[in-house]
């Protein structure tokens, strides 16, 4: 298949991001090396603390400020030009705090990944940890998933998941899950760089070769 050229779209300290460069810069060979080139880092905020962790890693950077546009319509048209004209064959949302139009999600059609820090379809949208402790859940997680209109929908890739524990705040349970995170996000972009996950409907399929399906739950590194 075609090798990935991406773009990772951020707002914020790109801690995700991070873990999607240092995978796409291990060897070929080398354990969890992602086999993907990224073109361009963007963000609408010109302050998020990941563009400087991408600069630091040498890689292309772009502001696009919602701010500067009438309407969701034309910040997207922006972003798609940008995205066009970086080279970009696939999308990486890390953190990136913008809802996007039906147009530019259509555009980039299972082009487009995101990572949700809860076990879909339980708690899309904002403010996850508080409700998945104010719900009592046991288990919590991440979800790396393709994007549809619908925010946090999209067939699910992979998902990590861990145990709430009865002394939780919101901030333990964070950290642990982005942790979590920083695991599943380059091992779902990677089986997809490797040609290893077909859509069928509203699943994503993932190839029989290792990982095990138990690693696709709880990966390791
Ligand atoms: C992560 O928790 C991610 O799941 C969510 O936004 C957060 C971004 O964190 N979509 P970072 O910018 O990758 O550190």
């Amino acid at each position: 298949m075609e090798r990935l050229k991406l773009a990772i779209l951020i707002s914020g300290r790109g801690s995700n991001m991070q873990a999607l460069i240092d995978g796409c810069r291990k060897k070929t060979g080398e354990h969890g090396s992602i086999p993907a080139d990224i073109n361009l880092v963007l963000s609408n905020r010109a302050d998020a603390a990941g563009l400087a962790r991408a600069k630091a890693a040498g890689l292309p950077t772009q502001v696009i400020s919602h701010r500067d546009y009438p309407d969701r319509a034309a910040f997207d048209a922006a972003l798609d030009g940008a995205l066009r004209a970086a080279d970009v064959n696939f999308v990486c949302l890390a953190g990136f705090m913008r809802l996007l139009t039906a147009d530019f999600i259509e555009g980039w059609h299972n082009r487009m990944i995101n990572i949700h820090p809860s076990l879909l379809p339980a708690f899309p949208g904002l403010d996850t940890h508080k409700r998945a402790l104010d719900e009592g859940v046991k288990f919590a997680g991440c979800t790396v998933h393709f994007v549809r209109f619908e925010t946090d929908t999209g067939p699910i890739v992979a998902q990590a998941a861990l145990p709430v524990l009865p002394d939780d705040t919101e901030d333990t349970l964070a950290a642990r899950i982005l942790a979590a995170e920083h695991r599943l996000y380059p091992l779902a972009l990677r089986l997809i760089a490797e040609g290893r996950v077909q859509i069928h409907g509203g699943r994503a399929l993932v190839d029989g070769k290792a990982p095990s399906p138990a690693a696709l739950l709880n990966p390791m590194d």
